[in-house]
């Protein structure tokens, strides 16, 4: 469904991604793993072309999407919930997830109905608090909102740039349940994650950038097992990226 080949993407003169190759098959849960500053984000970023590559190609159902413009590739149906649960504070949870819905210029009606029918179930709260405003929201409804949205672009495929950052242990489960959920009524999923263990347990194959490129890729049950992914990637990590969300979501009235 997705293939990335050799990607390197800079910032001015600072090369971030020294030739990244992934595939995504339709129906999977792949993950994207790595420390910080490894080049995930890049990497989703590159793929919805906010960045562009200077070398290598990126194909989307068999189209050449390399170099296209993010609102075009948003509307051939590639959608990405960003790190840091981007929302409109001041627009209704609602307003928030009809926003999603933009890039879809020739969904009926019904269809988009249908889609947050599909959001509502999958996250019921969101339909207890449709009228509120996304300040009023704590940190976990903030990123429920957010991959939310993302389900509303009625894309095939979605990615996710660490959706369970900087939430409480129960919420990041909700979160990896929820994602499992969301892949089982369709939509394929890119999960970038620094909760490597979890990430996974849901899903099918994983990727480990290491410093722009990808050091280890095999199946999900492959990587849990792997010794070099025990020792680097799999313990238990306390994050400062994590501790700074939190703040972020505090500060934020969460
Ligand atoms: N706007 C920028 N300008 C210059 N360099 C950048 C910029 N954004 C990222 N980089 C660099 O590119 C590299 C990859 O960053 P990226 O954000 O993709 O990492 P990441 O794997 O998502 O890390 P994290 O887990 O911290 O989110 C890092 O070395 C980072 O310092
Ligand atoms: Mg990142």
């Amino acid at each position: 469904m997705l293939k990335v080949e050799g990607i390197e993407t800079w910032y001015g003169a600072i090369q971030a991604l020294k030739g990244v190759t992934l595939d995504v098959k339709s129906g999977e849960i792949v993950a994207l793993l790595g420390a910080n500053g490894a080049g995930k984000s890049t990497t989703i970023m590159t793929i919805t072309g906010i960045l562009k590559p200077l070398k290598g190609s990126i194909r989307f159902l068999d189209q050449d999407i390399t170099g296209m413009e993010a609102e075009d590739i948003a509307e051939i149906g590639i959608a990405c919930v960003p790190e840091g649960r981007r929302i409109f504070p001041g627009l209704t949870v609602l307003d928030n997830l009809m926003l999603g819905a933009t890039p879809r210029k020739r969904a009926s009606r019904g269809e988009i109905k249908n889609d947050l029918d599909r959001v509502f179930a999958i996250f019921p709260q969101l339909a207890d608090f449709s009228g509120r405003l996304g300040w009023q929201l704590s940190g976990g409804q903030l990123q429920m909102l957010a991959i939310g949205r993302g389900l509303m672009s009625g894309s095939k495929i979605l990615l996710l740039d660490e959706p369970s950052l900087g939430l409480a242990p129960v919420l990041v489960q909700e979160v990896f349940r929820v994602i499992k959920e969301i892949n089982k009524t369709g939509t394929t999923i890119l999960l970038v994650e620094q909760n490597a263990r979890m990430a996974l347990l849901i899903a099918n194959r994983g990727f480990v950038l290491e410093t722009g490129r990808v050091m280890l890729s095999d199946t999900a049950a492959n990587l849990l097992a792997n010794e070099e992914m025990k020792a680097h990637y799999l313990g238990a990590h306390t994050h400062i990226k994590e501790a700074r969300q939190r703040r972020r979501d505090e500060r934020a009235g969460a």
